[in-house]
C-alpha cells in the first residue's frame, strides 16, 4: 500500500516537512486544531479541528487508512501529542515526532527557569515592570492574577477576548523573527522581562538573543513531559522513517 500520512501541524516543521513529503511524491493530509485564523497554505490537502480526543484520532486513521502518523506538533501541544501515542498503539499506526530540541542558556543569559504556565504567573507576583509575555494567546488569562505589569504581546491572531490586565500592547506577526528587530522592539517598548515557552527551533529564538544582548532576565517556562515515543529532530529523519516503514511494508 503506498504511504498515505496524517501529519499533526501547526508548525514552521509541519509545514516543512509536508512541502518535501510533497515534493518527493508522498500522500497525506495536513492537521491543523483550527486555532488560528489564517493557517499558512499547505503542499498536501488539509483538515481543520479537533479529531474527539484519542479515540475520535484512532477512528480516523482506521477509516482514511493512514499508513504513518507524524506528530509535528508545537512541543507545548500535550493533549494532542498525548492523544497521538494512544490513537496510534490503538490503530496500529507507527507514529513518529518531529521534535525540536529544547533551548539551552548560553553565556550571558538570565533564565529563570519555571515547570508550567502556572509557574511563570508566580515568577511574575512581583512590582510592577515592562514584560514581553510570549506564552500565546490561550493562555493570557492565566496571568489575570498579575495585572500591575505592562505586558507586550506578540500573537498570531489578535486576542479574542481582552486581555485580563489593563496595561498592554498587541503586535499581530506570526514570525519568523530577526533578533536584531527585536532587540530593537524591546528598547523601543522599554521591556525589563521576557517571559518564554521553552519552544525550541529558530523561528521564535530572537527574543532570546535580543534578551541576551540587553541582559534582560527570561522567565523559561520548561516543556511538558510527554510519554515515550519514537523521535526525529528533523525532516530527513522523518522521511527516512517513512520510506524505511514503506520498505518494510509497514
Ligand atoms: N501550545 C503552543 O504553545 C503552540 C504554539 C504554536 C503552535 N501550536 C499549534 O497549535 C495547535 C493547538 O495547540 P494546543 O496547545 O492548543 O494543543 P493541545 O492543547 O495539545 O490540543 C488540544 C486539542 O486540540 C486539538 N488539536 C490540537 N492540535 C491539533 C492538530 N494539529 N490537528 C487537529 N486537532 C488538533 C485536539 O482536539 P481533539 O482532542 O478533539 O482531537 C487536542 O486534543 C497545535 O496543532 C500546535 O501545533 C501550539
Amino acid at each position: 500500500m503506498p504511504p498515505n500520512l496524517l501529519i499533526l501541524a501547526g508548525t514552521t516543521e509541519a509545514t516543512a516537512f509536508a512541502r518535501h513529503a510533497a515534493e518527493l511524491g508522498l500522500e497525506g493530509t495536513v492537521s491543523f486544531a483550527g486555532r488560528v485564523a489564517r493557517p499558512l497554505r499547505q503542499p498536501l490537502p488539509q483538515r481543520v479541528g479537533g479529531f474527539g480526543g484519542a479515540e475520535g484520532l484512532a477512528a480516523y486513521l482506521e477509516e482514511h487508512q493512514v499508513t504513518h502518523l507524524i506528530d509535528a506538533t508545537h512541543p507545548f501541544a500535550e493533549q494532542m501529542s498525548r492523544n497521538a501515542v494512544i490513537a496510534a498503539e490503538r490503530a496500529g499506526v507507527p507514529l513518529v515526532a518531529l521534535t525540536r530540541p529544547p533551548w539551552t542558556p548560553e553565556a550571558g543569559d538570565d533564565w529563570v527557569r519555571v515547570p508550567d504556565i502556572a509557574g511563570a504567573v508566580a515568577a511574575l507576583d512581583r512590582p510592577a515592570a515592562r514584560v514581553m509575555l510570549a506564552v500565546g494567546r490561550m493562555h493570557l488569562a492565566e496571568f489575570a492574577p498579575n495585572p500591575q505589569h505592562f505586558y507586550l504581546l506578540r500573537l498570531v491572531d489578535p486576542p479574542a477576548v481582552p486581555p485580563p490586565f489593563p496595561d498592554h500592547h498587541v503586535i499581530v506577526d506570526r514570525g519568523p523573527f530577526e533578533a536584531e528587530a527585536d532587540r530593537a522592539l524591546m528598547e523601543a517598548q522599554g521591556i525589563e522581562l521576557v517571559v518564554s515557552k521553552n519552544a525550541g527551533g529558530t523561528g521564535a529564538y530572537a527574543k532570546i538573543t535580543a534578551a541576551r544582548s540587553l541582559g534582560l532576565p527570561v522567565v523559561m517556562i520548561d516543556r511538558p513531559a510527554l510519554p515515550a515515543r519514537r523521535e526525529v529532530h528533523d525532516i530527513e529523519e522523518a522521511l527516512a522513517w517513512v520510506h524505511a516503514g514503506t520498505d518494510l511494508g509497514v
